[in-house]
């Protein structure tokens, strides 16, 4: 399958990279600077059987970047786009808020993961399995926020949660299927290394539940570990 992956220089990104190239997975990856993603680079010198690995630039804030990145992808089918650049932005308190902070995190997680998917929609057309994946967090649940802050980062990820149930409605008759999912609290650079799930388990969840979907999923909001339902 043809799989497209934003934010591949680290963390979940790369770790998504390394597991589908070990699969015999085609990947075109998404990176902000090809020349530090030394992660990737050993992997495209080693990818199994009749796997794949293209590296491209592409800064998801910036539509002109992702429209050089589509140009790039140069009309070939996409099964599966998995939107998972992202930024956490500042933690703050209501009173300190750093608003253009919070437009960043907004540009960054909400708009540039649609970006993606617009600049990509003729190659997901032209795939197979026609999977739009987000990945958002479970911070973005309201039902869930029981210890509240975070605004930057949750008001992006519950904007980037809406936008893709509209992907899933609107593009369900031509069988493309749009989800979030909540990856976990794991050990990246965003996570920190107090949290409790190690990165190899959250991907090998993600992947399980991405290969599972079916159009009567999608726009749905799923937990990496069996894709149960998340309230929204
Ligand atoms: N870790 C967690 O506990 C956790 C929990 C819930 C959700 N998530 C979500 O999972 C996704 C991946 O997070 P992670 O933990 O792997 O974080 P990470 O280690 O901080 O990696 C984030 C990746 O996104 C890339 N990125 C940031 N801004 C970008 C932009 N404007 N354009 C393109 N790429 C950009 C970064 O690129 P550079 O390497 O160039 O900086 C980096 O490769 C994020 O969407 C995050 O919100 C993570």
């Amino acid at each position: 399958m043809k799989w497209v992956v934003t934010g591949a220089n680290r963390g979940i990104g790369l770790e998504l990279v390394q597991q589908l190239l070990a699969r015999g997975e085609h990947v075109d990856a998404g990176v902000r600077s090809p020349d530090d993603a030394s992660g990737l680079a050993q992997l495209a010198k080693r990818p199994a059987g009749a796997a794949t690995l293209r590296i491209h630039r592409v800064d998801v804030s910036d539509d002109a970047s992702v429209r050089e990145f589509a140009k790039a992808i140069d009309g070939r089918p996409v099964d599966v786009l998995v939107n998972n650049a992202g930024i956490i932005g500042k933690m703050q308190s209501l009173e300190e808020l750093d608003f253009d902070d919070m437009v960043q995190t907004y540009r960054v997680n909400a708009l540039g993961a649609l970006a993606v998917t617009r600049a990509l929609l003729p190659n997901l057309r032209k795939g197979e399995a026609r999977k739009v994946a987000h990945i958002s967090t479970g911070m973005a649940s309201i039902s869930d926020n029981t210890s509240g802050g975070a605004y930057g980062y949750r008001m992006s990820k519950a904007a980037l949660n809406i936008a893709s149930k509209s992907i899933a409605v609107n593009y369900r008759g031509e069988r493309i299927i749009s989800v979030v999912l909540n990856p976990g609290w794991v050990q990246t650079e965003m996570g920190g290394s107090g949290a409790p799930t190690p990165v190899s388990e959250s991907v090998t969840g993600l992947l399980r539940v991405i290969d599972g979907l079916t159009l009567e999923r999608s726009g749905l909001f799923l937990d990496y570990r069996q894709g149960d339902v998340i309230p929204w």
